[in-house]
């Protein structure tokens, strides 16, 4: 089978063509960084406005680049939510209609869905599996049973961890989305520098906050504006390092969370952009090691938007049966543990 992903929930527009032997055929990608970037934040019109200017293109080139026509794909799954309401409406609109005038099944996915499952297309990760979920959008524990079932456990109460990151990034000078150059940039800091707070670390339960260390980044940052270049790494340390401290803790009690709810569980995952991070990547793994347990990270690129996690988790919803009606509406609200109403 071949399958086409679209992903255009925030300001990546990606389309994707896999196949069930896990290959990724054609993951083409196109950032709009370079517009957002001048208002320090992704500008909602703005980005449904590029959705439009490039999704067609991007089909048109996969499919000749890969020498395919519309009736060697066998299914199209698109995301049908949460995220930005324009956006999605674009994705969406354009797979329903595909999917209708080729006569191809279609499948509906929740992006954060499409970031749980990513694991299984790039490695051979069995359910069950705890999942920290950390992106732009969302910072959440969820205990995954098989495709389709999937248990919220806990998560931030703020902000989600890559707008931390970004937030922060912008407060050191760096053009959005800060989160991959403040990892560049903590690399010549040195933590031990500078004091931040670690919110909610000792607290017994998977609650998380983000919001009162980036206030503790833009106070400190006051005060020590005038030692420039030197300050900034070590804040971006600083903050790293209190990030890595309360995703290692809240991980270590996810685990034993979900030892007590759950007879057996093996592996675990992490997944979404903030987990293209290999300053975290490493210190998540050492700790979920020392539990017993096995740790699985998409590799980075698939760890940030795209079509390919789409089209996986499409795929492993249409193995189940599920296919979606083409009357489904985009949804700029849609946890994850209510999956329920995409059918
Ligand atoms: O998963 P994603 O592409 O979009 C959402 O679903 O939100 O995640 C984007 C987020 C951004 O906030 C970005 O700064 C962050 O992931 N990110 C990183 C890194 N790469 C991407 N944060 C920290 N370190 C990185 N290397
Ligand atoms: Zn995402």
């Amino acid at each position: 089978m071949k399958i086409l992903g679209i992903e255009s929930s925030c300001d990546d527009t990606s389309i994707s063509i896999i196949d069930d032997k896990k290959n990724i055929i054609a993951n083409d990608i196109i950032s709009q960084n370079q517009i957002h970037k001048n208002y320090k934040g992704i500008v909602p019109e703005l980005a449904a406005r590029n959705h439009v200017l490039f999704i067609d293109k991007i089909l048109t080139n996969i499919l000749k680049k890969n020498n395919f026509k519309f009736t060697d794909i066998d299914l199209i799954s698109a995301t049908v939510g949460p995220g930005l309401i324009g956006g999605l409406l674009v994705g969406l609109t354009f797979a329903k209609t595909l999917s209708q005038v080729n006569r191809i099944p279609f499948v509906g996915v929740n992006h954060l869905e499409g970031h749980a499952l990513t694991a299984r297309l790039t490695n051979s990760v069995e359910y069950p599996f705890l999942l920290l979920l950390v992106s732009g959008g969302h910072s959440n524990f969820y205990f995954i049973s098989e495709v389709n079932k999937y248990e919220f456990l806990g998560g931030t109460l703020d902000d989600a961890l890559g707008e931390a990151f970004d937030k922060v990034g912008n407060i050191l000078g760096l053009s959005f989305p800060g989160g991959p150059q403040l990892e560049i940039m903590a690399k010549k800091g040195n933590y031990k520098n500078i004091n931040l707070p670690k919110p909610l670390i000792n607290e017994k339960n998977l609650d998380m906050s983000f919001s009162g260390l980036k206030t503790a980044v833009i106070n400190i940052r006051k005060k020590l504006i005038e030692n420039d270049s030197i300050c900034g790494a070590d804040i971006a340390a600083s903050f790293q390092k209190s990030v890595a401290d309360i995703l290692c803790r809240k991980i270590s009690l996810a685990i034993d969370v979900s030892l007590k709810k759950y007879d057996y569980f093996e592996n675990v995952v992490v997944s979404g952009g903030v987990a293209a991070n290999n300053y975290l990547r490493t210190k998540l793994k050492k700790t979920v090691e020392l539990k017993n347990k096995t740790i699985f990270f998409p590799p980075p690129k698939l760890c940030t938007d795209n079509g390919a996690m789409i089209a996986w988790a499409g795929f492993e919803l249409y193995k189940k049966g599920v296919t979606t009606n083409l009357n489904i509406q985009a949804k700029p609200r849609w946890p994850l543990e209510k999956i329920g109403d995409r059918i």
